[in-house]
């Protein structure tokens, strides 16, 4: 598929002389300091980097009498709707969505070889014209236009353009099916409304999975009707004892529809059989003793463990899963399995062989951490890999042989991928048990090269999960995605060709303006050549 992958700007010389006129004027009046860049982004510098780009002509300048031209179809137009909804506050252009006239940014739904996210951008003078055979390439194409404009365009005030768009074919699609985040709501409690915040992050990278971890030690946050102390008292508190919380089915229901409108799937979590406390705390009748311990506001793992030798465990996990499958229109079910220390080996393995099939009968698909390889992974679960280089070879090997019998891997080695670890040791927030991972070792690696031996077929993608031990608000949410999410969103689009430190690191400097315009806290790590603020 890729043709030409080029960074390098090829603006004409005397369209680029008038740009830079037009540069030095908007800084002599004062402009955001992102709006002075007047030049159009680079046809391919954009994040993640597109399968193939091949720049030239004239670049596409949207003005006050542009228009969205959409298809006449409800979903094409609520996605013109949400374009425009990115573009009007800034240009202070009315930016019609409308299904007539010629010219303009067109989206267009037609067969061809796009995949099922894939879009082709073709810029010219007279327009732009995204083109996909499904809404979510669509949606994707949309979220590389954003990209192509100035980083001013995400403000919320009117800023002084011009807002030009490189001239050229972008051809795109993804090099795997899932392109994950995990957000931890157990440690600390992040409401409806943090969550879309994350979401929308997300979405700018393309990322299309929004794994939820909705149960730990620390705190339930799903309301289950036929066990309602598990969120009213299970849910009320988190790490450092602070009042916790918990999703309503309806406030769930709103996660999943604003997900699903931004082409995420919601993947939610309840880890079982450890990582069970603040269950075992609501229900007495769950501990194999009958007693329940108190909830629990510290940091500790693996102490944990629902009673496998008790019918009433499996009630339980039957409600919960057939509650939240009803509630999940995604496919998946992730079932945790992790750190399961306070399980014996032979009760873990007979757990995890009942739990699968009640997941399986309420139609959903198996994920587990990858620990689940130590037992029997149903046919067409997933595992999700959290390793590191350190990781035994034994372990490995098991993960490998699991996934050469059929078991496909999510990868998130914890060295790597988990968006919780320091950048450096001088940094705030987050752990370091998996070491200091700065912005260059969380992208420079190969998901499909690596663990020795897997069959290249069995990766079916990434994720960047992020624990929230010691994560309180969005600005540490922020904090700590910023910029390493964007490398594992590349990691997940893009194809191996196009993977270049060098060259990544100056794609990722241009996202630092929009980081600014868009108020997202992000961590300026010196691997990255920012522009000045
Ligand atoms: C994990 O980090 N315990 C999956």
């Amino acid at each position: 598929m890729r043709r030409n992958h080029s960074t390098t700007p090829r603006t004409p010389r005397v369209l680029g002389s008038l740009l830079l006129l037009a540069a030095a004027g908007g800084f002599a009046l004062g402009a955001a300091p992102e709006a002075r860049a007047a030049a159009p982004t680079p046809l391919g510098r954009v994040v993640p980097a597109p399968a193939s780009v091949t720049p030239g002509g004239t670049p596409y300048r949207v003005t006050r009498a542009t228009g969205i031209r959409v298809d006449d179809s409800a979903e094409v137009r609520r996605i013109g709707g949400y374009l425009a909804g990115v573009l009007r506050p800034s240009t202070g252009y009315p930016l019609p969505v409308t299904d007539r006239g010629t010219g303009g940014i067109r989206l267009h739904l037609a067969d061809g070889d796009f995949g099922a996210e894939g879009y082709r951008l073709r810029s010219g003078a007279g327009g732009v014209t995204l083109t996909a055979r499904t809404p979510a390439g669509l949606f994707h194409g949309v979220q590389t236009l954003r990209q192509l404009l100035p980083a001013a365009v995400e403000r919320k005030t009117v800023q002084r353009g011009p807002w030009s768009i490189a001239g050229g074919t972008v051809q795109d699609r993804p090099r795997y099916a899932y392109r994950g985040a995990m957000l931890d709501v157990s440690r600390h409690f992040f409401t409806v409304a943090q969550v879309k915040r994350y979401i929308d992050q997300l979405a700018l990278y393309k990322v299309n999975e929004l794994h939820l971890h909705l149960s730990d030690d620390q705190g339930w946050r799903i309301a289950i009707d036929s066990w309602p102390r598990l969120a009213s008292y299970g849910g009320s508190t988190q790490v450092g004892g602070g009042p916790g919380g918990h999703y309503t089915k309806a406030d769930y229901r709103e996660i999943v529809r604003y997900a699903s409108s931004r082409y995420l799937e919601v993947v939610p979590e309840i880890d079982m059989p450890g990582h069970t406390n603040a269950a075992l705390a609501a229900y007495a009748k769950l501990n194999c003793d009958g007693t329940a311990p108190p909830l629990y506001t510290g940091t500790q793992v693996g102490f944990s463990s629902l009673c496998v030798s008790k019918a009433v465990t499996y009630d339980f996990v039957t409600d919960v899963v057939r509650e939240l499958a009803a509630l999940t229109p995604g496919r998946y079910l992730h079932i945790g399995g992790d750190e399961a220390h306070s399980t014996a080996h032979g009760d873990y393995v007979a757990f995890m062989d009942r739990v699968q099939p009640v997941v399986a009968r309420y139609g959903k698909t198996v994920i587990g951490w990858h620990q689940l390889t130590g037992a029997h992974p149903a046919r067409g679960a997933l595992a999700q890999y959290w390793g590191q280089d350190g990781t035994g070879a034994a372990e490995k090997a098991q993960v490998v042989a699991a996934a050469r019998n059929g078991t496909g891997l999510i990868l998130s080695p914890a060295d790597r991928l988990y968006l919780d670890m320091k950048y450096t040791r001088g940094t705030g927030p987050g752990t370091d048990w998996a070491g200091l991972v700065e912005v260059e070792r969380a992208y420079d690696w190969n998901p499909g090269a690596y663990l020795a031996g897997l069959p290249a077929s069995a990766v079916r993608g990434v994720e960047a999960p992020l624990w929230t031990e010691t994560l309180k608000k969005s600005a540490d949410i922020e904090y700590m995605a910023f910029p390493r999410l964007a490398g594992a969103a590349e990691l997940g689009w893009s194809p191996a060709a196009t993977h270049d430190w060098n060259a990544y690191k100056v794609r990722l400097a241009a996202q630092g303006p929009r980081w600014d315009a868009l108020g997202v806290h992000y961590y300026r790590s010196p691997q990255v050549p920012w522009p000045a603020r």
